[in-house]
Formats: structure tokens, sequence, C-alpha cells
């Protein structure tokens, strides 16, 4: 799912950098996610915040079933997609 629209940069884009260790301010300077219009930070955030270093159970899950941990998503919910 494209997460940011003004630079084409995607929830598994955004997780794949977490994994990477990444924090949102570094994200944002690495992809350019939320520093145009600002639509998408709110979203970016919240992935960051789900496959931040604190949940990397989660963030497997997402990169596994390819939900991307968006509010839709079971792993979310608190079971794990199959
Ligand atoms: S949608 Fe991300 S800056 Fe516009």
């Amino acid at each position: 799912m494209i997460v940011c629209v003004c630079h084409r940069v995607s929830d598994r884009d955004i997780a794949r950098h977490v994994r990477g260790g990444m924090d949102f301010s570094d994200i944002q300077l690495e992809l350019g996610v939320a520093t145009q219009c600002g639509q998408c930070e709110s979203c970016a955030r919240e992935i960051v915040a789900q496959c931040s270093a604190t949940s990397p159970v989660a963030a497997i899950h997402h990169e596994r079933a390819g939900c991307g941990g968006g509010a839709g998503c079971a792993c979310a919910a608190g079971g794990p997609a199959a």
C-alpha cells in the first residue's frame, strides 16, 4: 500500500527502514515521507510505531503476510495473519 503519494513510499518501504534501525526522522530524510503535503504523516508514524524494535515479532508477521500492518491488519488486532 502506498502511504506517501507525493514521494511514492509504501508501507513496506517504511517497515524495511524501521527494521534497518531508522526512526521516523531518519525515514523522513531518507525517503521524503511527510515532507511535502504532510497528509501521510500520521499513517507513516503509525507504521513506524507498529514495526519498531519493541515489536519485532509483529514486524515479521507483517512482512510475511504482506499486510503492512495497517489499520485493517489482523496482526494489529493481536493475531498474526496467516
Ligand atoms: S502524501 Fe506524503 S508528503 Fe504528501
